[in-house]
């Protein structure tokens, strides 16, 4: 224990003594020394003296009489340090013959620049009789002056004693757990955010035999909450966790967990867990981390609902503390290994701990995830908010950082201010490009000469409208005037500031073409564009890493600087599935894509000043939540942000794993004659990586006589070492560029084309040659069966569900690939197309129809599946189509991004027949010039419902499940002139 003189000393010299921030030492006033230790009167008329009429502990106590209004008492400078929380006990008793009355020990503190307010510690009822023990924790969080602890009491004019007042700093209540179970039959901690009822009880337990019971909530926001302030350190993550069950009588609904945080006067709310489906009678966990990156003075995690007031249980919360893992300093830093600028985007919390390290180390580049959005920075109009943008562009500038800005325009997270017009309307021209040229001009002037590149608009272009521009609100009021107004803007404001246009999707050709279109035109036009900024959200399949080369040079000739600005790689190919954990062979074959992606960014970096990936590690990255939430890891270092094989893959993909690819081999077999079949467009070619200027692709059909292989080598330089080799369970066959042993050999425009007839088997290895280059591609074999290939005549019929004679020019195909349950109803299939449109016969035999269930899927219908392209990638593209007819005529359509690029393609009309229903569908094919020979993918699927349930489902080629979410396994429609 300090002693007492010099802790009375600290306190009397200044407001607010130095103690080391974690000072263990209780302080203890017992006034046994017969002085007062420090405390004085508080109010005038006051009189507080050492006294040895009444002690708690020893002989001598603290009394205070003269009072004559509440606030008045016995006060100390308070010896609180910032950031501790204290324990407060003291004892109190009345003067003998004073009326018995509520005594508090109150802190009265000034913040800096704010008002004064007085804080409750510690209050009990006090009589005359005994001495009673208040108790009470108390954190000082925030820079105060004139800080006081003193008592008070209820009656003005109470007279009493006090003794032995305890301040004992509390360990570091940032790294305590906090766990509630109910067990004890209190709330224990937790309190209502409105009018909900809390109430420990056994009706329910997840753990033990009680909970909480939750009624009465006001509001989906109202329930159960407890405080958290001065539990969580700033900069620190914890991971939480509470139980949650419905209510009786409550048969579904969905809850979520998120904490509330008031930082100088603004309050904001933020989900830990979002709100998720809890069905009835079971308990359901919501499990999240959160990572404090604010000052607060208000810190409160409640559980809430996305709806409704239903009344549910809550059971064995726990909240800790999540220690850091270092970060590794023993491994080279990206930015030191790569021959442009090297980005991330991060967001608030980033900045600090672990966070802020990884981001200094690697990064020599920055984008504001969020921060610098409409929405962020001008809720309201000329209402500019600039506290999270300015501290993450000073964190850039701070450690000599390349600033992204992003982004200055934006069909998304746009306050809907921005288009409304008085009383209701919209926004007229006018109107918008002023609130455009305010907003473009405060945010750019602002940040001139610390934003050294800006995202001017973001996401303008659909490749699927005429025109190719996104039918945004900035596009339906102003027309393409919004992209001109916000760069020239830009410039004026900064003309130092590279502006960009960003979009993602780029590196796919419809959407490279009509950015190239519209970046040509306004550059044509003069308009100020500097570069072209590509984000490359990718997945772990698609696309080949040559659409990203292919669009880089596309671009070049336009003279505009290009940077990839918003890089991930997701290990899910579509958006539904979830792992439970991501296994270590996804993770290496990610870093393999990695590798293929950045040896085009090393070949293209003439063209490319800067790669920013979007988020510096798997925790923080958006895609654990969106498009749902999933773990997801699509980033280079991991969930403790660690190195991953990602990571190697961009500084020594020497230490990459080695890669086992897969290829599936269809039964079937070509002609060996160096011309391409049809059969093998079928598939595309799996690409091997081009080094230097060599690159191939090939395939491979499975047959009686062995395996067919192709390889299209793209290689323009003719040598005599040129040759492929194909290693086929150990066994080579080597086909040089001029000919070899069951082989055929053809020039190509770009290199030459190999066909051969190869030993059965597993383990293959294609690998091309060229004089100083080789480019290989090792992997496993499996034969499958073949794919389905059927035509479509070319005719026009009535849409009317009378099967006209045209229908019969077209051959016709049978669902017989059972995908649920063995019978059932099945379809006979015609297809006719003309002008861009595809059109679908399906005759369903069917006696019973259903269309009892609410989900289309389970009603009785008819799927048709559509790829334009016949790009059988695993995940949908974006005109990749799920065409569903039920009997009764209704449609629904499948598709990527909520099916937006095909949601108006399908037309039909369905006719119940006797023994089943017929459907004649229209499907327009608006990203394709539909010629003869256009070859689809193509399949179709017949749904069959008994009641409510689907009990049998039957599709033309694909057998794996998987046709809603994944077209490579879909067959083959070919257009014929006929
Ligand atoms: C994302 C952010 O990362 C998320 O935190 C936010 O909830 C939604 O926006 N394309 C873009 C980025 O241009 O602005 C988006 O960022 C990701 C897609």
């Amino acid at each position: 224990m300090r002693t007492l003189r010099a802790l009375v000393a600290a306190a009397l010299l200044c407001l607010v003594p130095v103690l080391p921030a974690h000072a263990a030492a209780d302080i203890t006033y017992d006034f046994e020394d017969g002085t007062t230790q420090g405390w004085g009167p508080r109010g005038g008329g006051v009189s507080v003296a050492a006294s040895a009429d009444a002690a708690h502990g020893g002989t001598s106590g603290l009394l205070t009489t003269g009072r004559t209004a509440t606030w008045h008492g016995a006060s100390i400078a308070a010896p609180f340090v910032k950031g501790v929380t204290y324990r407060v006990t003291a004892y109190a008793r009345l003067v003998t013959g004073q009326p018995a009355a509520t005594i508090a020990l109150t802190v009265q503190r000034t913040p800096t620049g704010g008002e004064t307010t007085y804080e409750r510690v510690a209050a009990a009822a006090v009589t005359d009789g005994e001495w009673v023990r208040l108790a009470g924790t108390y954190l000082f969080s925030a820079d105060s002056s004139d800080l006081q602890l003193y008592a008070e009491s209820s009656d003005a004019t109470s007279q009493y004693h006090l003794d032995d007042i305890v301040i004992s700093p509390q360990g570091d209540p940032t790294r305590e757990p906090i766990s509630t179970d109910f067990e004890d039959g209190t709330a224990q901690d937790w309190s209502p955010r409105a009018a909900a009822t809390l109430q420990p009880s056994a009706g329910a337990a997840h753990g033990g035999s009680r909970s909480l019971a939750v009624t009465g909530r006001s509001a989906s926001w109202d329930g159960p909450a407890i405080n958290v302030l001065g539990r969580m350190g700033k900069g620190d993550k914890y991971a939480l966790s509470v139980w949650v069950r419905l209510g009786p009588d409550t048969a579904a609904g969905r809850l979520g967990l998120s904490i509330e945080r008031r930082s100088a006067g603004t309050t904001s709310y933020e989900r830990i867990v979002p709100p998720k489906d809890v069905p009835a009678g079971e308990w359901v966990r919501l499990a999240g981390t959160y990572t404090l990156a604010y000052d607060v003075d208000f810190l409160s995690v409640y559980v809430e609902s996305d709806g409704g007031t239903f009344p549910f249980y809550l059971d064995d919360f726990a909240m800790t503390y999540v220690a850091p893992k270092p970060i590794q300093t023993d491994i080279p830093a990206l930015k030191d290994k790569v021959p442009f600028t090297m980005g991330s985007a991060l967001t608030r919390p980033d900045t600090l701990g672990v966070h802020g390290e990884l981001l200094a180390r690697h990064f020599n580049g920055i984008t504001p995830g969020n921060e610098l959005k409409w929405d962020a920075t001008e809720p309201r109009e000329g209402e500019f908010a600039f506290a999270d943008g300015d501290h993450l562009v000073d964190f850039g500038v701070r450690h000599d950082m390349t600033v992204r800005g992003h982004t200055l325009v934006w069909h998304s997270q746009t306050p809907a201010w921005v288009f409304e017009g008085p009383d209701g309307a919209e926004a007229d021209k006018e109107t918008l490009l002023r609130r455009l040229e305010n907003h473009v001009r405060t945010l750019v002037t602002r940040y001139k000469d610390k934003i050294a590149v800006w995202d001017v608009v973001n996401e303008v272009i659909d490749e699927n409208q005429p025109g190719g521009l996104r039918r945004s609100k900035w596009y339906e009021i102003a027309g393409l005037d919004f992209v001109r107004t916000a760069f020239r803007v830009a410039r004026e404001a900064d003309p130092d500031a590279k502006l960009f246009i960003n979009d993602y999707n780029t590196e796919f050709p419809r959407k490279r073409e009509a950015l190239h279109a519209l970046v040509k035109r306004l550059k044509d036009e003069g308009v100020p564009i500097d570069g072209v900024g590509h984000q490359l959200h990718l997945n772990i399949e698609q696309p080949p890493a040559s659409y990203v080369e292919d669009t880089l040079e596309r671009f070049a000739p336009l003279g505009v600087d290009q940077q990839v600005t918003e890089l991930d790689v997701s290990v899910y190919t579509d958006f539904v599935s979830s792992y439970d954990s991501i296994s270590p062979e996804l993770l290496a074959e990610q870093g393999h894509r990695y590798k293929e992606l950045f040896d085009v960014f090393r070949r293209q970096a003439a063209k490319l000043s800067s790669v920013t990936v979007w988020g510096e590690s798997d925790d923080v990255s958006w895609l654990n939540t969106w498009p749902i939430p999933r773990l997801n890891a699509p980033l280079l270092f991991d969930h403790d942000l660690q190195a991953k094989p990602a990571y190697w893959a961009v500084v020594d993909p020497s230490k990459l794993p080695p890669l086992v690819r897969k290829l599936e081999a269809p039964a079937g077999t070509v002609k060996v004659d160096g011309k391409r079949d049809l059969q093998w467009d079928l598939l595309p070619d799996a690409p091997i990586a081009r080094v230097g200027d060599v690159s191939a692709a090939f395939q491979a059909r499975s047959a009686p006589d062995g395996l067919y292989v192709l390889a299209e080598v793209t290689d323009p330089t003719v040598n005599v070492t040129d040759r492929v080799t194909f290693t086929v369970d150990g066994t080579a066959h080597t086909v040089t560029r001029f000919g070899g042993s069951r082989a055929a050999v053809n020039r190509t425009a770009t290199g030459y084309r190999v066909e051969a007839l190869v030993k059965k088997g597993a383990d293959v290895d294609v690998t091309v040659r060229d004089r100083t280059t080789t480019t290989s591609w090792t992997g496993k074999v499996t034969a499958v069966p073949a794919v389905k290939l059927t035509s479509a005549a070319h005719r026009a019929p009535v849409l009317d569900g009378v099967v006209e004679p045209a229908w019969r020019t077209a051959p016709e195909i049978r669902t017989a690939t059972w995908i649920q349950g063995t019978s059932g109803a099945t379809a006979r299939v015609r297809s006719l197309w003309s002008g861009s449109t595809l059109y679908v016969l399906a005759q369903v035999t069917d006696p019973t129809l259903s269309e009892e269930s609410a989900n289309p899927w389970e009603q009785d219908s008819v799927e048709i599946f559509v790829d334009p392209g016949n790009g059988k990638t695993k995940g949908y593209t974006d005109d990749d189509g799920q065409y569903r007819v039920s009997f009764s005529g209704r449609l629904t359509v499948g598709g990527t991004f909520d099916a937006a690029g095909v949601k108006d393609n399908l037309s039909a009309v369905a006719k119940v027949v006797p023994g089943g229903y017929v459907v004649e569908a229209a499907i327009k094919l608006p990203t394709i010039t539909p010629a003869e020979g256009t070859l689809l993918g193509f399949d179709v699927q017949v749904n069959d419902a008994t009641g409510t349930a689907r009990t049998g489902a039957v599709t033309w080629n694909d057998s794996t499940r998987r046709s809603y979410l994944d077209t490579s396994h879909w067959g083959v429609l070919r257009l014929v002139r006929t």
